[in-house]
């Protein structure tokens, strides 16, 4: 496919309290084998060429693995690929002549700091209110003889690919971080490690997730959709179980319990 010509309307805000608007760019020869963020790269290097301010976004490994990268693109967190991270989006995914949208992750917990640069400093407290066994488990090696059954194993496998990247955030009506919550909860609470503070875990990572501003989860299910690791709503009923058994539960062992 020859070269592209795009047209953009990108968000701009210079800061926390400016009231932010869209600015119309030109995105000219853009190959289909660029990734959305080299698309943005270029068009930065044109801006800064113009001696504009360049647009901020966020990004890291660009393979789509540390959750760094954000962007809604045309109205859907991380663009219109199911299970694509917006730096492992390409432009083959677009036409030439195309109109495209891009604006920040939009929830009151995730201020925006910049452009389209968002501050999700709210997820790694929720981690620090529990998500992390604080036990001693052993080495290695001790982990790999404690039987865990196949189904579990794959359960917190699925669950432990969450990347923490806020695209279920953005992509709730509530601006609910419960499916990033509830998968950082099920990959321990899956695991016999997870057990000894299951309850408690679930007990401080929902109320930090309550204190931070996130909404509360009435079943869109948008998230699991937005999800670039397909990380599954079935664990938002397992942190549910969890919150319930640590708010009702008679006190009673939780290692005797079955993990799930
Ligand atoms: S659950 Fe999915 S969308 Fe939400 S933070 Fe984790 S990887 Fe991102
Ligand atoms: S930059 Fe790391 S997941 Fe996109």
């Amino acid at each position: 496919m020859p070269a592209m010509n795009l047209v953009l309307q990108v968000w701009r805000q210079r800061n926390r309290s400016d009231a932010g608007r869209f600015e119309r760019y030109e995105a000219k020869d853009i190959s289909e084998h660029m990734s959305f963020l080299e698309m943005l790269d270029v068009v930065n290097e044109m801006l800064i060429a113009k001696g504009e301010d360049a647009i901020a976004f966020d990004h890291d490994c660009r393979e789509g693995i540390c959750g760094t990268c954000s962007l809604v693109i045309n109205g859907v967190p991380h663009g219109p690929k199911r299970a694509t991270t917006t730096c492992q989006l390409h432009m083959r995914s677009f036409h030439d002549g195309d109109e495209i949208t891009i604006e920040p992750f939009r929830a009151a917990a995730f201020p925006v700091l910049r452009d389209l640069c968002v501050d999700r400093s709210a997820f790694d407290r929720i981690i620090q209110a529990g998500g992390y066994v604080s036990i001693r488990t052993g080495s290695a090696r001790d982990a790999n003889e404690i039987p865990i059954s196949k189904e579990n194993a794959e359960l917190a496998m699925d669950a432990a690919q969450c990347i923490g990247c806020g695209a279920c955030v953005a992509a709730c009506p509530n601006a609910s971080a419960s499916l990033f919550t509830a998968a950082k909860i099920a990959h321990l609470s899956l695991l016999p490690q997870g057990q000894p503070e299951r309850e408690e875990r679930a007990r401080k990572m929902v109320a930090q997730m309550d204190a931070e501003g996130f909404g509360h989860c009435t079943n869109h299910a948008e998230c699991e959709a937005a999800c670039p690791k397909e990380i599954s709503i079935e664990n938002i009923a397992r942190m549910n179980r969890d919150f319930l058994r640590a708010m009702t539960s008679a006190r009673q062992p939780l290692a005797s319990r079955e993990t799930e």
